[in-house]
């Protein structure tokens, strides 16, 4: 029995050494170790031997046992190791080779128009203000001082949901927003997109783009209002560009101004960009309507304060020398990735 014992231990090593997978192990390892392995029948005669002869076996079985799962078990982490080895040269990844283009679109030219009014606007000192698209008539006529028969109020210039809500047909309704929420001072701009009854045309689209501007404070004047959009014009289309402030009339502001600004394309001389005059015109501006201040529960025998607004497509358009305003929401990448 002790010789077959030995034999058993003798086999099993060499098969255990010379197998090549971890599957073929773990067959070795039923085959000489499992219910009905070799050894396994073998210790099943262990019965008829003599009590003198039992424990010798005894131990010369448990020693045959411990080897052959040692032997099993230090070849199982050889083959678990190449195993490991093979997979990590079979998944290696060049890191040289070039990566798949990801197509991460184009910022839009009224976005960078924006984004660059924006910017300097907060490198003078003004925050961002919102307001909704959807908006009260109260916010975007009758805070601002809007009389009752004024033409922007008609139906056929403003897109009515009821009697008392609309498209805002101006970012003028969030001076009203801002006035009633916050206490003076004040220094906001408000990007934001305006609705109005117009044809779909070359220079109109129902849908466009406004940016105001709001500044509420002790003292501040016409001066203050004229240095502020100088600086922005400046900074904005060229240090050699001039402003001239026109005469004109906004409900709510008074005295109320138009702005032109020297054309940025021919020095002022005259071009197609400028139509010829050498000015272009760019925004509405004034002083804020004492109405309008009251209005808003602000004193305005203590606070005054200026407001402008400016249309942001049709700058773009100046800016970029778009020539139909249609281009800008067609969103065709080839338009919008010229610049
Ligand atoms: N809301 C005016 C417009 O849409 C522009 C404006 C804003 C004028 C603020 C004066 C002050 O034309």
């Amino acid at each position: 029995m002790k010789e077959k014992l030995l034999q058993i231990r003798e086999s099993a090593t060499e098969m255990i050494e010379a197998s090549k997978t971890l599957q073929e192990l773990e067959d070795l390892r039923i085959k000489f170790l499992g219910k009905k392995g070799e050894l396994t029948e073998i210790l099943k005669g262990m019965g008829k031997l003599s009590k003198e002869e039992r424990p010798e076996m005894g131990k010369v079985s448990n020693e045959v046992r411990d080897h052959i799962e040692d032997v099993l078990k230090s070849k199982k982490e050889v083959l678990e190791a190449d195993a490991l080895n093979e997979k990590l040269r079979s998944e290696v990844l060049d890191v040289t080779m070039p990566a798949k283009p990801v197509s991460v679109g184009h910022k839009h030219p009224l976005m960078k128009v924006f984004d660059e009014m924006i910017d300097i606007f907060i490198g003078m000192g003004y925050k961002v203000a919102e307001g909704p698209e959807v908006d009260t008539v109260y916010n975007v006529f009758d805070a601002l001082n809007s009389p009752e028969d004024h033409p922007s109020r008609s139906t056929s210039d403003t897109f009515y949901f009821n009697d008392d809500v609309c498209l805002r047909t101006h970012t003028s309704s969030v001076q009203i927003r801002t006035m009633k929420t916050r206490k003076p001072p004040i220094k906001v701009i408000s990007p934001g997109r305006c609705f109005r009854f117009d044809e779909l045309d070359a220079t109109h689209s129902p849908m466009f783009h406004q940016m105001e501007g709001l500044v509420i404070d002790e003292n501040v004047t016409m001066a203050d209002l004229k240095g502020a959009l100088d600086q922005f014009v400046k900074r904005f289309f060229g240090q050699n560009i001039k402003t001239k402030f026109r005469p004109h009339h906004f409900p709510f502001t008074e005295p109320s101004a138009e702005v032109d600004v020297s054309c940025f394309k021919c020095g002022g001389v005259g071009c197609k960009v400028c139509g010829g005059t050498g000015w272009i015109e760019i925004l509405g501006c004034g002083m804020v309507h004492p109405n309008v201040l009251e209005e808003c529960g602000i004193d305005s025998e203590k606070y005054s304060g200026f407001a402008f607004g400016m249309g942001v497509d049709r700058i773009t358009m100046l800016k970029y020398e778009i020539e139909d305003i249609r281009y800008l929401f067609e969103n065709d990448m080839r338009l919008i990735e010229q610049f």
